[in-house]
């Protein structure tokens, strides 16, 4: 079985962190996105997985690489002709699918639990296609199913009054006649191509479309509070492996701390931490887990809360964060308390001067959101 991940579009949803990142290498605790998906895939031993990308990407291809990370090949490709809806990408890709089954999984996707499931019920209900879906409060973002005596018999894209509390997530397993549904729709009011009318499609051209519910955690990163959300259930999830070693302070066992990470006698560190090498813990911070906090990072009097994921090279005084994320470059110098934020590549937050004029200085990106 091969695999096909996508990783263009246009990731409208999430600017203005998406300006100048693709979506697709948001760090989620700690880690881009898209390597999530690519743990999954090589956990259930697909080896050779396909990428789509903009036309014009050169940003994801020198983060993923050729895939031996994960002992995958990986091939990339331009969705040529634009980002023209998610079932355009199998169009582009067909020859390369071939007659092979495949799993199509929508980068933008985070599930915890793996795939193995899906696999299963595909093979054994012996059906064209299997659709992953998951209750939520909002299926009118969603594809949405409407299921009769336990049987998909269509699939809308984007309701506004849906069928069913079901959203089809961004998982699907499909054989080769998924391509006699993809060649036979139009695009939408919107002018895409939809994969929710694909689905339809083949359900009406009487293949068999089955279904599986992902009764652990799935979540689309449609929107900011998303990424939020799913850092933090990663967060909590996540095992510290590896070699924890004994340190002054007072430390709880279960940390994942590189050996020459540098923390100072008056640190305090409990709950799960993973920590980067080269960082340094300073002063009379405290790290609170689940947090994790990346490479040559340096921490002087910081607070350090549950579900803050902390990128490298960032540089944190006297601040506290609690449930952000904090991408590459960051420097936060100032005694302030930041949650619940999103905070890209290279800021820099200082405090505002004593001298006039005042009130905030600000120097913001389109887009962006703040509360003051
Ligand atoms: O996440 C589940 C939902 O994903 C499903 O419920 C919907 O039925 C399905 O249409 C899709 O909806 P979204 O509105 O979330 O799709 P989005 O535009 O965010 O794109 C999904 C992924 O595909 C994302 O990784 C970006 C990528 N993409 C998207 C388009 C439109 C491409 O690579 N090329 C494209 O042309």
């Amino acid at each position: 079985m091969k695999a096909l991940i996508t990783a263009g579009g246009r990731g409208t949803r999430l600017r203005p962190i998406t300006n100048t990142i693709n979506k697709h290498l948001i760090p989620i605790a700690g880690k881009p996105m898209l390597f999530y998906a690519l743990e999954h895939l090589s956990n259930v031993g697909i080896k050779d997985i396909g990428i789509n990308i903009n036309i014009g990407e050169r940003e994801l291809q020198p983060v993923i690489g050729d895939g031996k990370k994960w002992g995958v090949k990986i091939t990339y490709r331009e969705q040529t002709g634009g980002a023209l809806g998610v079932a355009h990408i199998l169009r582009v890709w067909r020859d390369w699918i071939g007659d092979s089954s495949f799993i199509f999984y929508l980068g933008d996707n985070i599930v915890l639990g793996g795939v193995d499931k899906l696999i299963d019920k595909f093979k054994k209900d012996n059906v064209d296609a299997l659709l992953a879906l998951s209750i939520v409060k909002d299926p009118q973002r969603f594809g949405v199913p409407t299921i009769k005596n336990g049987v998909i018999i269509k699939v809308d894209e984007k309701p506004l009054r849906p069928a069913s509390n079901f959203a089809v997530t961004g998982l699907y397993i499909y054989n080769k006649n998924i391509f006699k549904a993809v060649d036979k729709i139009k695009p939408s009011a919107r002018g895409e191509l939809e994969i929710s009318d694909a689905h339809t499609s083949l359900i009406k051209q009487g293949y068999k479309v089955g279904y599986e519910e992902i009764t652990g955690w799935w979540k689309d990163t449609g929107k900011p509070e998303d990424l939020l959300e799913g850092n933090q259930l990663i967060l909590n999830n996540f095992s510290a492996q590896g070699g924890s070693r004994p340190m002054a302070g007072q430390f709880s066992i279960n940390n994942e701390i590189q050996k020459d990470v540098k923390i100072d006698n008056g640190v305090i560190v409990q709950g799960k931490v993973r920590i980067g090498k080269g960082t340094k813990i300073l002063g009379k911070s405290m790290i609170r887990g689940p947090v994790v906090i990346g490479e040559n990072c340096v921490i002087t009097d910081g607070y350090i809360a549950p579900f803050a994921s902390i990128g490298n090279n960032v540089e944190i005084y006297g601040a506290e964060i609690e449930n952000s994320i904090i991408m590459d470059g960051v420097d936060i110098h100032c005694r302030t308390r930041i949650v619940d934020s999103i905070i890209g590549s290279n800021v820099l937050i200082t405090p505002k001067t004593e001298t006039f004029p005042s009130g905030h200085k600000l120097i913001i990106g389109e887009n962006s959101v703040i509360e003051l």
